[in-house]
């Protein structure tokens, strides 16, 4: 860009009538540059044109608004008191075997399945996604998701386990194996560096990841696990971490709404891609995390635990499978599938202003604060 401000400076040699005029041209207009300011009927969730670097004008409040409710909800794991757990890990009649069990095989999926969550969204999802309310939103999960894994860390580390066979268990547990060999191909489809959307079949590829992450990784392979750390702290046992667990619950159950939500829209601005195969396909994708996730629930409960077992996790997952199929529109693949824990809804609708997270609440606000004196 040429700039007129130092035009008492020498011309230089040979600079004539002609140059000035030439120098004096008027910039190039914006329209002669396919630039426009940013409208909202030009936004779309993905193969978008608007400028990703405008947030405003909103399109999709829903986002918008998700981002703002997981900021109110923002919490730190070492803020939890660990030292009852510690006592209750290191005492030999603190937890039974079973107890225990579940205990190493919840961090043992978790530890690891965070960071497969993180590394999705930043590595993959987020430069596919061109609407810049819903990349806000992912943003801030990306940063919970990271707050979880430190959070399971924190447990690791507070009760002394072994940190090795924590952190392996996805490669030497089988069910925990098997989950993540089901997610990974479709991690690798969006992180791929080489994939592109843009074309029918590209976009039912990402929407198809979008689904196994939301609706089976978010909204099904972390259920099993939560219920048993809840039910511990249910029994008052190990309620440091059933603490933690609930906030990664409420965070995750957030997690998924958005998710959904995000599916539903693309197939609104895409109806192209929900053809009957396509919906097979993704029926088919659900009951095999059915199978999966049940596979883990036994595994980690060989004989009943805590007053669960593994066949009241079947009903469970086949509930919750019905309900994200009914909530991207397809249909139930267990009619009459029933909730064997109803209290878990309570615990997903945690509202800080019921509990100890008042007291917190305040401090994250004088904490933050900035001084100006
Ligand atoms: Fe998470
Ligand atoms: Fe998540």
């Amino acid at each position: 860009m040429l700039s007129f401000e130092d035009d008492s400076r020498p011309l230089p040699r040979g600079y004539t009538a002609a140059h000035d005029a030439a120098a004096r041209e008027p910039e190039p207009h914006f329209d002669d540059i396919k630039y426009r300011r940013v409208r909202v009927e030009d936004k779309r969730v993905i193969n978008g044109a608007a400028d990703v670097n405008q947030l405003v004008p909103f399109k999709y409040k829903w986002a918008w608004e998700k981002y703002l409710a997981g900021c109110a909800n923002h919490w730190m794991p070492q803020e939890i008191n660990m030292s009852r757990d510690i006592a209750t890990w290191k005492d030999p009649n603190g937890l039974t075997e079973d107890e225990r069990l579940i205990v190493k095989r919840n961090l043992g999926f978790f530890v690891t399945a965070d960071s497969l969550a993180a590394n999705n969204i930043v590595l993959g999802t987020y430069r596919h996604i061109t609407a810049p309310e819903c990349r806000q939103y992912l943003l801030r999960q990306a940063f919970e998701e990271a707050i979880h894994t430190h959070a399971y860390q924190y447990i690791v580390e507070s009760l002394g386990l072994d940190e090795g066979e924590i952190f392996n268990a996805y490669h030497e547990v089988p069910c925990i194996r098997a989950k993540d060999e089901f997610l990974i191909p479709f991690i690798d489809t969006l992180t791929d560096p080489a994939f592109k959307t843009g074309t029918p079949e590209n976009d039912q590829k990402l929407l198809k990841s979008l689904i196994v992450f939301a609706c089976i990784m978010e909204g099904l392979f972390f259920y099993v696990g939560f219920v048993q750390i809840l039910a511990l702290g249910r029994q008052n046992k190990m309620t440091g971490a059933a603490e933690q667990y609930q906030y990664i619950l409420r965070d995750e159950s957030m997690h998924c709404n958005f998710g959904i939500d995000l599916i539903n829209q693309i197939k609104m601005e895409n109806p192209h891609l929900w053809t009957p195969a396509f919906r097979e396909e993704i029926r088919a994708l659900i009951r095999k995390g059915v199978e999966l996730e049940y596979a883990y629930a036994e595994d980690t409960m060989p004989r009943g635990v805590l007053g669960l077992n593994a066949p009241m996790f079947k009903e469970y997952l086949r509930f919750i499978a019905n309900r994200r199929c009914q909530q991207i529109g397809l249909d139930e693949l267990y009619p009459g599938a029933t909730n064997p824990f109803p209290w878990m809804a309570e615990m997903i609708d945690l509202k800080k202003e019921k509990n100890f997270f008042e007291t917190r609440v305040i401090e994250y606000q004088t904490g933050g604060a900035l001084s100006w004196d």
